[in-house]
């Protein structure tokens, strides 16, 4: 039964209302409330962040970074960027409206448009339909007022937004920027909205994070001043080079933090692997997990290392050296070693075959990162020929096929 008294308070401007669809410029009377900062944010990020391969210091950053205001994670590819910005939410309590950049977006699609919908009495009606911003800033009004009501809800939600870099900006925010950080509490007008429930305040507690692939230089360089002002740039990175003498299995504690991305990958990839082999049957997932961990940790251990070995050599190489440069992300390494394990499963291959499937795994899941805008063909080519077994085939020939189409384009 509703609440009369609560209702009449609520009409009288006494307290806010509950749901601010049909009552968007009363978003003004919550505005002023700041992000409550959870008393044990570091445990709670620590927990939100387990079993991703994040630095301390990266963590640590984002975090400060979201007490002031909105966020781009950037980095290469496949660093755990989508997941940190999941994670990051987790840990200061609040619930996410993600969002896919899309390189159509517009200002109807990020701040509102009218609709024309057709009612079944053939009767037509224009409507108002919030785009992506104004929809996630109006779900966290409503948000922060559930949390007050229940602490044990969000304390807000944040519009996540992946793959940044798609959008056109100045087509898709418009003057939207212009708004976002000033600290007056300055209204964005809705121009798809009725008049009345037009204005909108953007909440002290609502925030932004976008995930930037950092490959896209030029679109970091094609963004205003206004817009790189309004946001605070965390590079998700690539761990540090393994220190002289570290070997990937050993079991020092702490590790430096490129063993521990080993220990990462090899305990993620017995769980996705186990989970996909035991999809039927649930109650071995755990048993399937723990044997294809002995497996990773025993008989494969060597070539997992190669495989680390290899990668350790793209990605740390310098500019005078003659191997190609690419900072290869957690989570191509992880698919690299899915796919070997799979495909041994599926053609029951024996340990002493596990070698070239590793190295098939590699043509078909790392080489293809290896491009010829990004790296010269020579330098390809080079590098194809001083690999070892078991990358000496399959790899080397994926990598050669590079170079071949490569210097077809220039001819
Ligand atoms: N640093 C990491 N530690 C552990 N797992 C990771 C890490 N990075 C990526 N992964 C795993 O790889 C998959 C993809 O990660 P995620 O989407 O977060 O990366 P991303 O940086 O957003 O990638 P992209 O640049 O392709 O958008 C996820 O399943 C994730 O668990
Ligand atoms: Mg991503």
């Amino acid at each position: 039964m509703p609440n009369v008294n609560e209702e009449t308070l609520v009409e009288q401007g006494a307290i806010p209302p509950t749901e601010f669809h049909d009552k968007i410029e009363r978003i003004r009377e919550i505005a002023q409330y700041d992000i409550d900062s959870p008393q044990d944010l570091t445990a709670r990020l620590e927990k939100a962040t387990q079993g991703l391969l994040i630095s301390p210091e990266t963590l640590r950053s984002a975090a400060a970074a979201l007490r002031v205001g909105h966020v781009v994670l950037q980095g290469p590819p496949g660093t755990g960027k989508s997941s940190l910005a999941r994670a990051l939410c987790e840990a200061f309590h609040v619930s996410t409206f993600p969002v896919t950049a899309h390189e159509d977006w517009t200002v109807f699609d990020v701040i509102g448009r009218l609709e024309l919908r057709l009612h079944a009495d053939r009767k037509e009606e224009i409507v108002p339909v919030n785009g992506y911003f104004t929809e996630s800033v109006v779900r966290c009004a409503n948000a922060i007022v559930r949390h007050f009501d229940d602490p044990a809800e969000p304390q807000a939600e944040w519009l996540l937004i992946d793959e940044l870099n798609r959008a056109h900006m100045d087509r898709a925010f418009g003057e939207l920027f212009t708004v976002l950080g000033t600290d007056a509490a300055l209204p964005i007008t809705l121009p798809h909205q009725r008049d009345g429930n037009r204005n909108l305040v953007i909440p002290r507690r609502f925030r932004i994070i976008a995930t930037l692939n950092s490959f896209d230089r030029q679109f970091v360089n094609n963004l205003s001043q206004a817009i790189r002002r309004r946001f605070t740039f965390i590079t998700v990175d690539i761990p540090d080079k393994r220190p002289m003498g570290a070997t990937w299995s050993n079991t020092a504690n702490p590790a430096p933090l490129a063993v521990q991305e080993y220990r990462t990958v090899v305990e993620r990839v017995a769980s996705r692997v186990a989970k996909r082999l035991t999809s039927l049957d649930t109650s071995r997932t755990q048993q399937e997990t723990s044997d294809i961990l002995v497996k990773l940790k025993g008989p494969l251990a060597a070539l997992v290392g190669q495989l680390f070995d290899l990668i350790e050599r793209v990605r740390y190489s310098g500019p005078d050296q003659r191997v190609p440069h690419l900072p290869i992300g957690t989570a191509q390494i992880i698919d690299t070693l899915e796919l070997l394990l799979l495909r041994m499963s599926q053609d029951n291959v024996a340990l002493e075959g596990a070698g070239d499937i590793l190295d098939w795994a590699v043509s078909v899941k790392i080489v293809p990162l290896f491009d010829t805008d990004v790296v010269a063909p020579e330098v390809l080519k080079e590098f194809a020929s001083t690999l070892s077994a078991p990358f000496d085939k399959a790899t080397r020939r994926a990598l050669l096929g590079i170079v071949a189409a490569g210097m077809h384009f220039v001819e």
